[in-house]
């Protein structure tokens, strides 16, 4: 039986490390009994908007909720079709759809990421936005995304739930496009102990919507609700956790990438495993590492076996989910390939380098 028992998400060693910090700035909320609103709400949206260079941050429960915010903030709604990507997590998706709007999927380059010819391809008279995500942790050319949004006069979201603390030749992700919806959940890079999320814009209309929207459509202390709202208020000691989460998020990041340096050196010519490649210009944040290999399912299996936890991102392409209807959703050649040989490792701040090259070994003595 081995000794290892590696978690694929760290989150009782984080909170092992720092339990003081936590616990301190949970009881200064509770003590107050102010639990909704108050100075942790505005020192954490205040941080957001600085890290992404951002006029305005407006904290929601939820990047899910984030997402479908945005793009009813910007009228996005029934008839008109939103662009994506075909690989990434259901809720990018499923935000166009609450919106009454359509998906429209692209594939996606070996850095699992939309190009603008699939998007050019994708395009019709009835598209109305580009939903853009940096998945992994890695950007996409903000540059000339910006340049084709504009000159095709469509809207360009941000989808960085995955990539908080990433940039893109100096741009932090975060300040691509109109609007960008952030994720603090559990796996993400900079954590709370539930489920938060955020939108960052520059945009004042923007910013207003989104805060009707998630407190029952109410402006300010009007008691009246003007739109139809949701209840998406941020709690706040979530925000207090996420403030001690941002003063270690750069440390965190760090480790990360070396982590990740040392992935790929361990298993450069291992068996046919593709590891995942950085861009020019773009900081990777690390969210997640990524390999390919066609023994995907097997090498899990084992690597269970000897006490590592891996996970599978993502099984099923967004194009073959039943919610969206596609009906070629074979079409999508590059995210079909990808759902049935990608397989992420554990990577946190907490893993020690002998648990990296554990992992690495087992991977080798596998192949
Ligand atoms: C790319 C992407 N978008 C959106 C979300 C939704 O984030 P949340 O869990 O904060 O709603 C996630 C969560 O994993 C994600 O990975």
């Amino acid at each position: 039986m081995t000794q290892y028992n590696i978690k694929f998400i760290g989150l009782d060693r984080l909170f092992s490390n720092h339990r003081s910090e936590y616990l301190d700035a949970v009881e200064k909320v509770l003590g107050t009994g102010t639990v909704i609103g108050g100075p942790h709400i505005d020192e954490f949206e205040k941080s957001l908007a600085e890290i992404t260079n951002r006029k305005y941050a407006v904290s929601v429960t939820s990047c899910t909720d984030a997402l479908f915010f945005i793009l009813t903030s910007c009228g996005i709604g029934k008839g008109d079709e939103v662009i994506t990507t075909s690989y990434s997590f259901i809720a990018t998706a499923s935000a166009v759809l609450r919106t009454g709007a359509t998906p429209v999927f692209a594939d996606v380059d070996g850095h699992y990421h939309l190009t603008l010819d699939q998007v050019r391809q994708a395009k019709t008279d009835r598209t109305k936005a580009v939903l853009a995500v940096n998945l992994l942790g890695d950007c996409i050319d903000f540059t000339a995304f910006e340049e084709y949004c504009n000159k095709e006069k469509l809207l360009l979201i941000e989808d960085a739930a995955q990539s908080f603390g990433a940039k893109y030749r100096g741009v932090p992700s975060g300040k691509l496009g109109l609007a960008s919806a952030l994720s603090f959940s559990p796996m993400k890079t900079v954590p709370c102990f539930g489920t938060a999320g955020a939108i960052v814009t520059d945009d004042k209309d923007i910013a207003g919507t989104c805060s009707s929207l998630r407190r029952h459509g109410k402006v300010n202390e009007s008691p009246s609700s003007v739109i139809l709202g949701y209840n998406s208020v941020l709690p706040s000691d979530k925000a207090a956790q996420l403030n001690v989460s941002l003063k270690h998020m750069y440390q965190w990041q760090e480790r990360r990438a070396l982590i990740a340096d040392r992935y790929i050196t361990g298993l450069n010519g291992v068996g046919d495993i593709v590891t995942p490649g950085t861009r020019d210009g773009a900081v990777h944040c690390w969210h997640k590492f990524m390999l390919r290999t066609s023994r995907r399912d097997e090498l899990q299996k084992f690597l269970l076996h000897s006490g590592i936890q891996t996970q599978v991102h993502y099984k099923i392409p967004l194009p073959s989910e039943p919610i969206f209807g596609q009906k070629r959703p074979d079409f999508f050649t590059n995210a079909i390939e990808y759902s049935k040989t990608c397989l992420s490792l554990p990577i946190y701040a907490e893993l020690k380098d002998q648990e990296v090259d554990y992992i690495i070994q087992q991977i080798r003595d596998f192949f």
